[in-house]
């Protein structure tokens, strides 16, 4: 539950906390090269037309860096960024009002773009392709369609759910990148850099350790790097090595794959109570009593990304290696004949 709203940003003063860590520039944005190398192309080559940047929606699993590479755009182009959400806004009014008061250049940063309501996203339509709003005033007989020019602006979208975006919208980003999860070497840099900036000690094998069990995401590592430094530090311990995280990670639950309670709970439920699966997501949320969102959007990305997990048309299946994690002898019927 910790982890889930921690990622869900629930947990806002661990989140503000870790923000400190936060890249604000590109050349500390660690991983992501590919991204990275087209962003860096896209930002010039409008520096030099002297024009705003198009488009971007960002979409990949929570904690990859979303958030902070629209941040870390609008801090590279010396432009204004600013932060709505798409259940945030509630009406077409609502945006109106936000869109209006952009300045030319500035960024518009929606995050979960995907749960934009219709009647506000359709608004969105002609604002990001023709820089204009039709708004209509008044009500019945008496009301009144007009159409007022925007500032040119660059909308960043973010989603965890790329599936869930119409069409037309996903259409009218010209660019569009996917985050994945990060390498360990790269965690292990992130977590060594979030070490200097908090000021703790640790040698390459304890940010390895951290960093090998942080399932692919900064915001994980991060995190499970100031709860090392907390063990750390209780424990008299002035560097943090492989051992002093191995014993913290322990403490915390998190096993040798980087899987926590909740992880292995769920794969432990399709094995027991419904004989590996496969099994519809609803089914498996009720028995966990955990939100849909929460187990599809949250835990099933990894999950699925380790191989400990499949998803098929009938639903959620734990994979042979889901049986051997868990110590749970793998059924005979189960196994794909060879021939
Ligand atoms: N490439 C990176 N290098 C260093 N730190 C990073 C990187 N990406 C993310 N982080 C760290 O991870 C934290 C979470 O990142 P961020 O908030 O940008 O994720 P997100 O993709 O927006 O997540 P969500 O989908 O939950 O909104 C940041 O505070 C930042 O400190
Ligand atoms: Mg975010």
């Amino acid at each position: 539950m910790a982890r889930e709203a921690v990622l869900r940003g629930e947990l806002q003063d661990e989140d503000q906390a870790i923000a400190s860590l936060r890249p604000h520039r590109l050349s500390e944005f660690i991983g992501q090269e590919q991204l990275k190398e087209q962003l860096r192309l896209y930002m010039e080559a409008a520096r030099a037309r002297g024009d705003v940047l198009d488009h971007i929606l960002l979409h990949g699993p929570p904690g990859l860096g979303k958030t902070t590479l629209a941040l870390i755009i609008a801090a590279e182009m010396g432009v204004n960024i600013k932060i709505s959400s798409g259940p945030a806004i509630e009406r077409p009014g609502d945006l109106a009002a936000i869109v209006t008061n952009l300045g030319p250049g500035d960024v518009l940063f929606l995050d979960e773009i995907h749960r934009l309501r219709r009647n506000v996203e359709e608004l969105l339509y002609p604002a990001m392709e023709d820089f204009k709003l039709d708004l209509v005033i008044g009500e019945g007989p008496h009301a009144q369609s007009i159409r007022l020019d925007l500032p040119k602006f660059t909308l960043i979208g973010a989603t965890t759910r790329t599936g869930l975006l119409t069409n037309p919208l996903r259409d009218r980003f010209e660019v569009v990148f996917h985050l994945d999860f990060y390498d360990d070497s790269e965690l292990t840099e992130i977590v060594r850099r979030g070490a200097q900036i908090l000021g703790v000690k640790i040698t390459d094998e304890g940010a390895h350790e951290i960093a090998r069990r942080a399932r692919g995401t900064p915001r994980v590592a991060n995190r499970l790097l100031k709860r090392v430094r907390d063990f750390a530090q209780v424990k008299k311990k002035p560097v943090i090595d492989r051992e002093i995280a191995r014993e913290a990670l322990t403490m915390l639950q998190i096993d040798e794959e980087g899987l926590d309670e909740l992880d292995r709970k769920i794969l432990k439920t399709i094995i027991e109570k419904f004989s590996g699966g496969p099994v519809g997501l609803e089914t498996l949320s009720a028995a966990l009593s955990e939100e849909k969102d929460t187990l599809s959007e949250v835990y099933e990305p990894y999950l699925l990304k380790r191989g400990f997990l499949q998803r098929t048309p009938q639903g959620r299946v734990a994979t042979e290696r889901a049986y051997r994690h868990l110590k749970v002898e793998y059924p005979k019927a189960r196994e794909t004949p060879l021939l």
